[in-house]
């Protein structure tokens, strides 16, 4: 067992629940089979966080998937705050029968506790600190047991561990790894960035061509993809000296633009794409 997962596994250990954060652009690409093995004992909550810059039908569509499969499953917007109220809420759900458990021998449950895992850039931190710069007050470290860790008391009966679980990403596979340096997930200055956004753009020809158009006033059909990057330099007006268009350039506009949301809300990944289906 690698550290990152020892330490990750007895962090684990030492919840009720785990919140899995997924990227609601490539839930399935930002999804890390491995926690289902690690948190297999544990009540599990999964989040589609970053829904305000995915499509909503395809988000719902998600949720209805993984809803399905048995899960508990909220649509989160980290930055706003939205969702977070709901992630307790089934959290308290999930727990009721153990508290009631308690109740009924005579004993007060202590505070639920969760924790928060995903793969890199998913929006983790900002998920805790959102509820941490709410009401949020920190917890007392219960010595022995775990020493180190600070929880962070978000209601009267739901703590949460302050640091987040890393899950790394699954890189078997090219096009998630694609995706992921898509969204920004993995760094993609490993990888050739023209050719990452001539592979976004085929995926984009795919899942919302229209989307591409409007925002840099282009058309096409059945161009290459290197066809309309160059369409999009022209339109953008980026050139190198001597009149050359500038590729390399346009090929970071391209793929920041996506990732702030510019081209709208899109979702890169329809539920089907799942082999586990
Ligand atoms: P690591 O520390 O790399 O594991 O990342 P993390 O999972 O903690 O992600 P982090 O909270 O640092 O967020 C990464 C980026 O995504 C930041 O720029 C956030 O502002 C942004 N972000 C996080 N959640 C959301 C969200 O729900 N919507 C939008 N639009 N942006 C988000």
């Amino acid at each position: 067992m690698t550290k990152t997962r020892r330490m990750l596994s007895q962090d684990i250990a030492l919840v009720d629940v785990v919140i899995e954060l997924l990227d609601a652009r490539i839930p399935y690409s930002s999804k890390n089979p491995d926690i289902d093995e690690l948190a297999s004992h544990k009540r599990r909550i999964v989040a589609l966080n970053k829904a305000d810059l995915a499509d909503p039908a395809k988000t719902a569509a998600w949720v209805k998937y993984y809803t399905d499969k048995g899960y508990s499953v909220t649509a989160t917007d980290s930055v706003s705050g939205k969702g977070m109220e709901e992630i307790a809420d089934i959290a308290r759900v999930q727990m009721r029968d153990k508290v009631e458990r308690q109740k009924s021998r005579g004993r007060v449950f202590a505070p639920i506790r969760a924790m928060v895992v995903g793969v890199p850039n998913v929006g983790k931190s900002t998920l805790i600190n959102k509820y941490t710069g709410s009401s949020a007050t920190k917890a007392a470290d219960k010595p022995g047991v775990t020493r180190g860790k600070q929880w962070v008391r978000i209601r009267k009966d739901f703590e949460l561990l302050d640091t987040p679980g890393i899950l790394w990403p699954k890189f078997d596979d090219k096009n998630v790894g694609l995706r992921l340096a898509f969204t920004g997930a993995i760094n993609d200055q490993i990888l050739d960035r023209i050719e990452s956004a001539a592979a976004f753009i085929t995926l984009m020809r795919e899942v919302a061509p229209e989307a591409v158009k409007t925002r840099y006033k282009i058309d096409f059909e059945d161009d290459a993809p290197h066809e309309i990057l160059e369409k999009i330099a022209r339109a953008r007006g980026f050139l190198l000296r001597g009149g050359h268009l500038d590729l390399e350039r346009t090929a970071i506009i391209l793929l920041d633009e996506f990732r702030a949301g510019k081209l709208g809300k899109i979702t890169l990944e329809e539920p089907r794409e799942d082999p586990d289906d």
